[in-house]
């Protein structure tokens, strides 16, 4: 077979488990005009200048296409919680955000049968996974509190001229995130409110960390060539960048939202959304990221910066300027970092992670048990039913 033909049965066979999803992606237009690749193109065809006037001059419409649908799929107004908060105060969001289609309430989805619902086509469309603010175009958004930081403390511009960052503040992480070290949990919170850059890791750390964790911390805060963000005409910011560094998505180990779509799909219009996972915890996971080849932390801090990870694309990575990382040294290095990232304290779980009855409210209790009852996975074809506190 050649690669088109490869390629094409590849798509079909997985149009009939994706193609509910590639529906409501949906805004993602195929170029009909061209034959379909694997490859993005490593010339540019038009001068920076121009592809920057033309993108920046249709960012207004992008976005607003993009909020459009977020406003129709979501409610995302300001709703704090009473007195619960994130590790450093932010208040959590409360309350479903799905809209539910018109004229329908959840109880009457919830006596309703997986079928049934699939059938009348009444699916709250806010479950349906969620486009990048411009899915053909895909690539690393960050947020503006986030941005607006990093340039502040070290000069580097993470502003792309085609788009902006697309969940309400209120919606996303505590920032700055906390961070809480496996081997210091007496300090609690180490990041004394700071966001953790190559400006300020040393003053913060040294004392704290052993020198091989503290070189893998630096590495972490160290930007490299990225998509978007680097030093050819293909890239999506004003100036030449000297890249994106693993902490200005996964913020002082957790993360700030920054979005980007899977590396691991193709064509384009397939490819699912991707927003940043924390890292605290990484030490008891044993799988890693959507790629299936990365089975360790340090296999996903190598592939990273060698492969453009989220495009999965060698090619153009070489292009831009691949970072090669000793495994030895460097990765493991990075990697005792990220495994010393530790949950925030829960002095209310006992240490099998379940609620201390002596300690939990009666509401907490109640939310334990739908969590580990009717909330977990429930049968697909059972009708569900939603109890009311
Ligand atoms: C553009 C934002 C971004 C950058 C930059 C980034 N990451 Fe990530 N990271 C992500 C996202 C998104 C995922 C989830 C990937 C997936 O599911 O395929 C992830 C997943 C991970 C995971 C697996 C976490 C888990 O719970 O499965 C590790 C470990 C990780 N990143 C480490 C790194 C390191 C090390 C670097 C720098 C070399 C880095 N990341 C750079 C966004 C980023």
């Amino acid at each position: 077979m050649g690669q088109r033909e490869i390629l094409t049965s590849s798509i079909l066979a997985c149009i009939a488990i994706a193609v509910g999803s590639a529906a409501l992606v949906g805004r993602a237009q195929q170029r009909t005009d061209q034959p379909p690749s694997s490859y993005a193109p490593v010339v540019a065809k038009e001068p920076f200048e121009q592809t920057m006037a033309r993108m920046s001059k249709a960012k207004a419409e992008v976005m607003k296409r993009h909020m459009d649908l977020l406003k129709e799929r979501y409610d995302l107004s300001d709703r704090p919680a009473d007195r619960v908060t994130m590790s450093r105060g932010k208040p959590v969001q409360e309350g479903v955000r799905a809209r539910l289609p018109k004229g329908v309430a959840w109880q009457q989805l919830a006596a309703m049968t997986s079928e049934e619902i699939r059938e009348k086509d009444l699916w709250p469309a806010g479950f349906y996974p969620l486009p990048h603010p411009n899915h053909p175009e895909g690539g690393m958004v960050f947020p503006q509190s986030h941005i607006d930081e990093i340039k502040k403390q070290t000069g580097r511009d993470l502003t792309r001229f085609d788009l902006d960052f697309d969940l309400p503040d209120h919606l996303l992480a505590d920032f700055p995130p906390a961070i809480f070290l496996t081997t210091r949990p007496d300090l609690g919170d180490v990041s004394r409110g700071k966001l953790v850059t190559s400006d300020n890791f040393y003053e913060l750390f040294n004392g704290i960390l052993n020198p091989k964790q503290l070189e893998g911390l630096r590495l972490l805060v160290t930007p490299f060539p990225q998509q978007q963000f680097n030093a050819t005409e293909d890239r999506r910011s004003a100036r030449p960048s000297l890249g994106v560094t693993c902490f200005d998505c996964h913020t002082n180990g957790h993360t700030n939202g920054t979005t980007h779509l899977v590396g691991d799909i193709r064509p384009q219009e397939f490819r699912h959304r991707l927003d940043t996972p924390s890292l605290r915890g990484v030490n008891i996971q044993r799988l890693f990221g959507s790629q299936r080849a990365l089975k360790s932390v340090e296999d996903f801090t190598e592939f990273e910066q060698r492969a453009a990870y989220f495009d999965g694309d060698p090619v153009i990575a070489t292009k831009k300027g691949v970072n090669i990382l000793e495994r030895a040294s460097q990765v493991h290095f990075m990697a005792e970092f990220m495994s010393i990232l530790d949950f925030p304290p829960a002095p209310k779980l006992n240490l099998y992670g379940r609620l201390d009855p002596a300690k939990a409210t009666k509401q907490e209790q109640f939310g334990e048990d739908v969590f580990f009852g009717k909330g977990s996975a429930p049968s697909a074809t059972q009708p569900h039913t939603i109890q009311t506190i």
